[in-house]
């Protein structure tokens, strides 16, 4: 027992009721962030300021009773740390200039920590600032998540481009693979060092995989960093989130060794009871778009993915990160029904 029931869920230890924590709460929906962003010169600029970024990790839990503050930062500071130029358009959401096979050569892994360095500060002032009880969140993207903006140079709903490169370029891709496994460790490793208790692996292109694909892409080099941060830091609890891995999710928890599992809301929650271990802890998975509307149906649903979890750890979560859209009110209505049934 650690003393913060979020932590001690992803250990293994089942709560009465679940601890809640939800998927991007640090960002637009709140008045107080678009307020503390405008500060900011770019998004970049308010991932590497630590001051304003432990604003924004704070401002969600000075409204709510959430169970877990996460570290502001951003999944594309990694390629930006290996010096491929990343940008934040309004409205178009991030644009990089794409990599192609020659890209091994230009990216520096070796100022990749130095580069980070503000976000670890974020994480020191964090663990300051929060009351015992709160667990603090670190998180990286995952290999091939980053990977497929590092080579389409923005979102894509089929990551085309970086499905073509992977098998176009099997050397190539395999050193960019290598390339990101080893700068994810060394940071996720700082993080602890920095105060993080727990690490989330954001994989949100876990879909549109084939099964070699998705072992080759997903589960190995998961497996690898989930691997390589315990040797350095020993039990390193750690969440994984394939968002779409589907029919994979159980090979993906088994292969990776990690400690919980994040399941997108289109997991069906008697296939998660039935395919899942029940030890395995898990972590999830309303729509956000349910928030959106709350009322009624949200909270029918809530009750639906609180019993369906009610035999096993669990962690309440959205399935994929709140929009920007969402009413505040609906998320106090959701955490009051978390909590109090
Ligand atoms: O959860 C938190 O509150 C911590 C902060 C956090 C952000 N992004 C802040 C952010 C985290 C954990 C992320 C993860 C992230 N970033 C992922 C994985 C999770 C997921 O949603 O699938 C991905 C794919 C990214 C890349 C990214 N960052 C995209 C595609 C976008 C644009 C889309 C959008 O929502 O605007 C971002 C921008 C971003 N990251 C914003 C925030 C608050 C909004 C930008 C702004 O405020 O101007």
């Amino acid at each position: 027992m650690t003393g913060k029931p979020l932590l001690d869920t992803v250990l293994g230890q089942r709560q009465a009721r679940p601890p809640i924590w939800i998927m991007r709460q640090a960002g637009r929906y709140l008045p107080e962030y678009r307020q503390t962003r405008i500060k900011a010169k770019s998004f970049l600029e308010l991932c590497y300021n630590p001051e304003l970024a432990i604003e924004v990790s704070l401002q969600p839990l000075r409204r709510f009773d959430l169970d877990a503050a996460i570290m502001f930062s951003d999944i594309l500071v990694i390629p930006d740390a290996l010096g491929q130029k990343v940008r934040f358009e309004q409205g178009e959401g991030p644009i990089l200039d794409p990599v192609d096979e020659t890209i091994i050569a230009s990216l520096q892994p070796e100022r990749a920590l130095d580069h980070l360095a503000p976000v670890l500060e974020t994480l020191k002032g964090l663990k300051a600032a929060l009351a015992p009880e709160k667990t603090l969140i670190g998180f990286c993207g995952s290999p091939w998540t980053v990977a497929t903006y590092m080579i389409g140079g923005r979102g894509s709903t089929d990551q085309a481009a970086a499905r073509l490169f992977a098998v176009r370029y099997p050397e190539a891709f395999a050193q960019l693979m290598d390339t990101l496994v080893q700068t994810s460790i060394d940071y996720l490793v700082a993080q602890f060092a920095a105060g993080a208790d727990v690490v989330q692996l954001f994989e949100s292109w876990a879909l549109n995989l084939d099964d070699a694909a998705f072992d080759e892409r997903v589960i190995d080099p998961n497996r690898r960093i989930v691997e390589g941060v315990r040797a350095r830091v020993p039990n390193a609890p750690i969440i994984g989130f394939p968002r779409g891995a589907a029919g994979n999710l159980a090979r993906y928890a088994a292969v990776t060794g990690v400690n919980a599992l994040g399941l997108d809301y289109a997991t069906p929650l008697d296939f998660a009871s039935k395919q899942l271990p029940k030890e395995l802890p898990v972590q999830g998975n309303l729509d956000p778009l349910r928030l959106v509307v709350g009322g009624a149906q949200m909270d029918a649903r809530v009750d639906r993915i609180v019993d369906a979890f009610s035999d096993r750890p669990h962690i309440f979560n959205l399935g994929h990160g709140i929009v920007p859209e969402t009413p505040i009110e609906h998320v106090a209505q959701l955490i009051a029904r978390v909590k109090n049934g």
